[in-house]
């Protein structure tokens, strides 16, 4: 599976399997955890089944199954941080659907006491992702909350600010947005907005600026990307504020 399939497959999985990752799945996604983070002030632990005693408790309105393995997002606490918890976080949840697990980046539905991992000081967990397998068909009921999350999904028009109409703009910035519409977001909000000029792509959060956005912008950032060069663009984004992408291609 490509990343663009896992970004096409994946969705937040609210339902769970009692079946345990085996060792190997454990110590593939430990491995990647730790290459992601390597150099950075992150942590990104895989807590294993049975590790630390206590499961990770979420909220059962929203999730049904045992989740036995998840990753806690852990690191300083301030917005530049938060986007590259998303950004880095985005590549584990797509790795974890190429890998036919199910995952769903959680910030408010759980119990952060149910977390065994200690913080350092200065550190925040800043998110958990359940890692299992997901039941063939999802409940009715975490469908239902799927479903009622994405009928707020925005127009890809609305996610571009021009200055030209979406319609005009090259092929690979209309991919890229429909790569990002199609990624988690909190509460789907989707506030990324991408303005285009100079031979420059800015994403920017027009709507106000709460913390999750920042998740949302370092998740949307990398879906745009993936997006963009399997439409034949290569790009990057560069380092830092604001969020600008360069076209290499
Ligand atoms: C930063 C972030 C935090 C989220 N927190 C929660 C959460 O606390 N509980 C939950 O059920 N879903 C949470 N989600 C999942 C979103 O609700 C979900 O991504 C969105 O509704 C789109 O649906 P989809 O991921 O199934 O495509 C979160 C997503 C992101 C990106």
């Amino acid at each position: 599976m490509t990343p663009m399939e896992a970004i096409e497959a994946r969705i937040s999985c609210r339902a769970y399997t009692d079946e345990p990752l085996n060792q190997g799945a454990l110590d593939e996604l430990r491995a990647y955890a730790e290459e992601l983070t390597r150099g950075t002030n992150l942590r990104f632990v895989i807590v294993g089944p049975a590790e630390g005693g206590a499961r990770l408790k979420l909220v059962k309105r929203m999730f049904t199954g045992k989740v036995s393995t998840y990753a806690a997002l852990i690191g300083p606490d301030d917005n530049l941080t938060r986007e590259r918890v998303g950004y880095l976080g985005e590549k584990l949840v797509l790795k974890a659907t190429q890998m036919g697990l199910g995952s769903c980046w959680v910030a408010g539905t759980f119990d952060r006491k149910s977390v065994s991992e200690p913080l350092a000081a200065g550190e925040v967990l800043h998110d958990v992702i359940p890692l299992g397998y997901a039941p063939a068909k999802q409940p009715f009921a975490q469908r239902t909350i799927h479903a009622s999350l994405r009928k707020r999904d925005r127009k890809p028009e609305a996610l571009f600010q021009g200055p030209i109409p979406l319609v005009e703009a090259p092929a690979w910035i209309a991919a890229g947005i429909d790569a990002v519409i199609k990624g988690p977001s909190a509460v789907n909000e989707q506030p990324v907005v991408f303005v285009w000029g100079d031979e420059r792509l800015t994403a920017t959060l027009p709507y106000g600026k709460r913390d999750l956005e920042y998740t949302d912008l370092g998740i949307a950032k990398l879906h745009f990307e993936i997006a963009a060069e399997a439409a034949g663009m290569d790009g990057a984004w560069e380092q830092g504020a604001p969020a600008i992408f360069v076209p290499r291609g």
